[in-house]
């Protein structure tokens, strides 16, 4: 029988980990033949709403779950751990900018880059959810010398997800036959949704959406808008941030990153930048992906035009500020 793998979910009394435990544990991240033992960890005064998770995953009988170990201490948490969903952090209220989050967020994020560093298997795969996710995950991955930068990455999946289903919408086909849809930069309200490369499967052919679609206000206008304005309708909406969509996209995206993606096929992630496309360098940016053998590589060569490469600065630009604020945050401390 394949040996278990360890998983860590942190935020595990939260609202996303409330959908996304269980969708791990099922198997639809690592398979539905790897074994799991999940490690949950969250803050003392949540000790006791952990338990009663724990309670509920017992209660799900779940055949790949061998063990679940809840926790308020780090060192346990990420003892020998494969792969990390890093979700805890406080959620964004309304009103709020991710910016407002900064302060608070990044200072769990040292400390949970000094735990991985110490007590994490080298190759573990780290996904961080909590916001700000890009600039989180830069501070994490700083504080984890130890462990290839490669393994760091940010959520804008649901961000990718949210803009495939919007433009299935206005095309009136399924969400499966459209594709290739990228998400730019920071995962706030500056990120570039852009569907210039996008697929559709129209008629047994994949054809280019924006060919199909020959409607370049909308591409550029009330499209990006609403993606990039989506966490922020659902929270005016919820009073809470999207939790379920959340889990979702966090299961899609260590999903591709552990199994590949087809051919042809690309999703985009908040990863360590190389300057491609005339980004800044040293900041987690998000970008089109394809990913073979656990490892992701940046789409090369595809056209920026001007409203493209003017749309990218911007974003670059409000990480780039991210990061020296994060910077000086952890510096006072
Ligand atoms: P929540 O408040 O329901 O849960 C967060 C949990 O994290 C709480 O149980 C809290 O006690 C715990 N926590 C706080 N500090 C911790 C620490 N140091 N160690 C471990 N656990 C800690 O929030 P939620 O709705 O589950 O959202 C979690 C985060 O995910 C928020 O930052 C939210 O903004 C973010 N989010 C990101 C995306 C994305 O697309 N990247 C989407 C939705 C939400
Ligand atoms: C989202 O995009 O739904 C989350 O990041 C929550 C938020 O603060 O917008």
């Amino acid at each position: 029988m394949t040996e278990a793998i360890r998983v860590v979910v942190t935020g595990a009394a939260g609202q996303i980990a409330y959908s996304l435990l269980y969708m791990i544990a099922r198997g639809e991240v690592f398979g539905k033949d790897q074994p799991l033992i999940l490690h949950l960890l969250d803050i003392p005064p949540m000790a006791g709403v952990l338990e009663g998770v724990v309670m509920e995953l017992a209660d799900c009988a779940l055949p790949l779950l061998q063990e679940v170990i809840p926790t308020t201490d780090p060192k346990v948490a990420f003892k020998d751990v494969s792969a990390a969903f890093l979700v805890g952090a406080m959620p964004r209220k309304e009103g709020m900018e991710r910016k407002d989050l900064l302060s608070a967020n990044v200072k769990i994020f040292k400390v949970q880059g000094q735990a991985l560093n110490e007590f994490a298997k080298k190759d573990v795969k780290v996904l961080v959810v909590g916001n700000p996710a890009n600039t989180n995950a830069l501070v994490c991955a700083n504080y984890a010398p130890s462990i290839p930068k490669e393994n760091f990455s940010a959520m804008t999946r649901l961000d990718q997800n949210r803009a495939t289903s919007q433009i299935a919408a206005k095309l009136g086909v399924p969400i499966a036959a459209v594709s290739n849809i990228i998400i730019w930069g920071n995962h706030s309200s500056t990120q570039y949704p852009d569907a210039g490369q996008g697929k559709v499967f129209i008629n047994d052919v994949w054809k280019s959406v924006t060919e199909v679609l020959n409607d370049t206000s909308f591409l550029q206008g009330p499209f990006i808008d609403i993606v990039q304005k989506r966490g922020a309708a659902v929270i005016a909406s919820r009073k809470m941030s999207s939790a379920m969509s959340a889990a979702k996209s966090a299961c899609d995206h260590m999903h591709d990153w552990w199994n590949g993606t087809a051919p042809g096929k690309f999703v985009s992630m908040g990863v360590f930048s190389d300057g491609s496309y005339g980004t800044p360098k040293d900041v987690v940016f998000s970008f089109p992906v394809e990913i073979k053998n656990k490892q992701w590589k940046i789409v090369q060569g595809l056209t920026i035009d001007g409203f493209s490469k003017s749309k990218l600065d911007i974003t670059g630009n409000e990480l780039r500020e991210e990061r020296d604020e994060a910077l000086s945050v952890l510096e006072s401390n």
